[in-house]
């Protein structure tokens, strides 16, 4: 386990991590590119501006598959010191990177946890005022359905969820008919086509 990171469940936990950790996408950005670069993949990137509207202070936010912590940072800005923002990621690394970046810059509501996404067990069931997954489902190996299920779990009933393809295959998992199904758990706000690659999504309330 690394120094000081925050992380759910035990040793065979964390050995199912690893190995989900290699089948990830992404897996050489989160948990080798250095992070100084990651702003110059981000450039250009319209995903904050989309959900931005959406956003207030004072607001719970998850960032899930938070990579290096990018939106993170301007989220928790964003949000305020009366909000928080949880930044959850697979890869210790990215998360041992948030959590010094976080400390350095006082930046006190951001909680950053090394946990699968499939597994979100320590934030509150319908708590979370936005969810930020932003390239995080087509970079699941595995446990994607899971992981919607914990975005269900764990969003606010007057929540809304920024969902992203930032690849789709042979480079990305999730292929348009999983993208259908995924959308029709949800009420789809804004986006949702799977040439768009986004979806602003709330709960279907019965
Ligand atoms: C395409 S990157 C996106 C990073 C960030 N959201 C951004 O937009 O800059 C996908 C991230 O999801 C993470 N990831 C992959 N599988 C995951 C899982 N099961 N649980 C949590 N994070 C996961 C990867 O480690 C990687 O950092």
């Amino acid at each position: 386990m690394g120094k000081g990171i925050a992380r759910s469940g035990g040793k065979k936990a964390s050995a199912q991590g690893r190995t989900e950790l290699s089948r990830t996408s992404h897996w050489i950005l989160s948990r080798r590119g250095p992070y100084f670069l990651d702003p110059i993949f981000r450039l250009g990137d319209r995903s904050l501006s989309r959900i931005g509207h959406y956003i207030e202070q004072g607001h719970k936010v998850a960032d899930i598959g938070c990579g290096w912590g990018h939106f993170s940072f301007a989220l928790a800005g964003a949000v305020g010191p009366e909000g928080k923002v949880y930044s959850v990621d697979l890869a210790p690394k990215v998360i041992a990177k948030i959590q010094k970046r976080a400390q350095r810059g006082h930046y006190l509501n951001i909680e950053a946890r090394q946990s699968s996404a499939a597994d979100l067990g320590f934030i509150p069931d319908r708590s979370v005022d936005i969810i930020f997954a932003n390239g995080l489902l087509c970079s699941m190996a595995v446990d994607r359905s899971a992981a919607v299920a914990e975005i269900k779990r764990i969003l606010k009933p007057t929540g809304h969820a920024y969902l992203s393809l930032g690849a789709t295959p042979p480079w990305g998992y999730v292929d348009e008919a999983e993208w259908g199904q995924i959308l029709e758990g949800f009420l789809v706000v804004d986006g949702g086509t799977f040439k768009e690659k986004w979806a602003i999504v709330a709960l279907k309330l019965v």
